[in-house]
C-alpha cells in the first residue's frame, strides 16, 4: 500500500523485480541457436496480436517462447482465445514447452508454477487491495516473468487510451520507459511500442471471434489497424534478433502461407482441432446475433472501450473474478472506430450471444459506448511512439 501511494525509484523497482524473478526457476534454452524474442502486451480490448505475431515471427526464423496470461476485467487474454479452439492445451510442462520450441520455434503457454511464483501471490494480493494500478508494481510484475524466459530480446506493446490499463499517455510512457530500462539493466534488449487502445483492435471482440479474425489475418485478410500494430511489433522483434527483411519479409510470409502453416503446427502440437483453420464451424460460436444500428448521422468521436470490455465480461466472454469460467462463443463485432463516419441506421456493432440476456439493454449499453458528433474527427495513428 505504501508503494502504491509513494511509488519507488528505479533502483528499488529493479531490486523488487529481481527478487520476484529469483523466487522461482529461470528458464534455460541452450538448444535454441536462433534469436529468442518474445512480445508482451499490457492488455486491451480485441488485442489478438499474439495469435498472429507469434507464428509469423517463427516463420521468419525467430524463436518465440511465449508465456501469456488470461483475461481479467475489461482485458482479454491470449490463453482464453487459444483455448476456444477445441482441445487446445496451454498447460504444457516446461519440458514439453522446450521440446516444442526446439522442433517448431514457437509455443504459447500459460504461466507455470515454477516461474516467478512471488508474482502470482503478490498479484492476488494487489487484486483484492486495489493496488494493481501502480507503475513500479506493474513493471516488477511483468518484467520478473519475462526476464525469467532466457530471452535475447523483448518487445513490449504498451497500450494507452480508453481500453488500456494506463489510459493516460504520459503514464503509459513512464511505464514503457521504466520497463525498457529494467530490461537493459538485465542485459535483455528491450523495446516498447506505445499503441492506441481508444478503439477495440480489429473488428472482433470475444474469444472464438478473435481466433477467426487471427486466422483471417494469417490468410492475408487482416483489418488495417490490427495489421499495423502487428507489423510494427514484428519489425522491432526482427530488429532485436538482428534479422534483415523487415516489413517486406513479414508480408511475404503471410502471402506465401508460411505464417498460417506455422499457426497450424502450433495448434497441432498443442492438441487443438486444426479443422478450425479451414472451417470456422468447428469453433464454438453463438448462434444468435443482433445488430446495433446508429441512431444518428455523424462521426465517431470516442469509444468507451473499457465499457465494451466489461460488457463482454458481463455476458460471459471475460472474467469479473480470476476464478470465473468463460463462454468462448459470445462477443461483438465492432464496425466503427474513432474517426469513422456513420449514417443513421448503419450498424455500429453486432452482438453474438445465445444465453438469455436482455438484448435491448445490451444493445443500448453497447450503443452508449459510442460518442457520435456532427463535426468530423481524424482517425488516429495506431503506433504513437517507439522507446528503445
Ligand atoms: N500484467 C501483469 O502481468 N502484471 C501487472 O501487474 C499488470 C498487468
Amino acid at each position: 500500500m505504501v508503494v502504491y501511494f509513494r511509488g519507488m525509484d528505479f533502483e528499488e523497482t529493479t531490486n523488487l523485480m529481481q527478487a520476484m524473478m529469483h523466487s522461482g526457476e529461470l528458464l534455460t534454452l541452450p538448444d535454441i541457436k536462433v534469436p529468442k524474442i518474445d512480445k508482451h502486451s499490457t492488455g486491451g480490448v480485441g488485442d489478438k496480436v499474439s495469435l498472429v505475431l507469434a507464428p509469423l515471427l517463427a516463420a521468419c526464423g525467430v524463436c518465440v517462447p511465449m508465456i501469456s496470461g488470461r483475461g481479467l476485467g475489461h482485458t482479454g487474454g491470449t490463453l482464453d482465445k487459444l483455448e476456444s479452439i477445441p482441445g487446445f492445451r496451454t498447460d504444457l510442462t516446461i519440458e514439453q514447452f522446450k521440446r516444442q520450441l526446439k522442433e517448431i520455434g514457437v509455443a504459447m503457454i500459460g504461466q507455470t508454477a515454477e516461474i516467478a511464483p512471488a508474482d502470482k501471490k503478490m498479484y492476488a494480493l494487489r487484486d483484492v487491495t486495489a493496488t494493481v494500478d501502480s507503475i513500479p508494481l506493474i513493471c516488477a510484475s511483468i518484467m520478473s516473468k519475462k526476464l525469467a524466459e532466457d530471452l535475447d530480446g523483448l518487445v513490449l506493446d504498451v497500450k494507452f487510451g480508453s481500453g488500456a490499463f494506463m489510459r493516460d499517455y504520459m503514464k503509459a510512457k513512464l511505464l514503457a520507459r521504466t520497463m525498457v530500462q529494467i530490461g537493459k539493466r538485465s542485459k535483455v534488449k528491450t523495446v516498447a511500442v506505445l499503441t492506441d487502445m481508444d478503439s477495440p483492435l480489429g473488428i472482433c471482440v470475444g474469444n472464438s471471434l478473435e481466433v477467426m479474425e487471427s486466422v483471417e489475418s494469417l490468410k492475408g485478410n487482416g483489418p488495417d489497424d490490427l495489421m499495423e500494430v502487428t507489423f510494427a511489433l514484428a519489425e522491432q522483434m526482427l530488429k532485436l534478433g538482428g534479422m534483415k527483411g523487415g516489413r517486406d519479409m513479414l508480408a511475404q510470409k503471410i502471402a506465401s502461407g508460411e505464417a498460417l502453416a506455422k499457426f497450424r503446427q502450433v495448434v497441432e502440437y498443442q492438441g487443438g482441432d486444426v479443422r478450425v483453420i479451414e472451417d470456422y464451424k468447428y469453433l464454438p460460436l453463438a448462434k444468435k446475433k443482433y445488430g446495433v444500428p446508429a441512431l444518428r448521422n455523424g462521426y465517431i468521436h470516442a469509444i468507451d472501450n473499457y465499457a465494451i470490455g466489461m460488457l463482454l465480461a458481463g455476458i460471459g466472454g471475460g472474467r469479473l473474478k480470476k476464478e470465473d469460467g468463460i463462454d468462448p462463443g459470445c462477443g461483438f463485432k465492432i464496425y466503427k472506430k474513432v474517426g469513422d463516419r456513420v449514417a443513421r441506421g448503419e450498424p455500429l456493432a453486432e452482438v453474438f450471444v445465445d444465453r438469455a440476456h436482455r438484448i435491448d439493454t445490451l444493445r443500448d449499453t453497447l450503443r452508449g459506448a459510442f460518442s457520435i458528433e456532427s463535426r468530423p474527427r481524424r482517425r488516429k495513428k495506431m503506433v504513437r511512439e517507439i522507446i528503445d
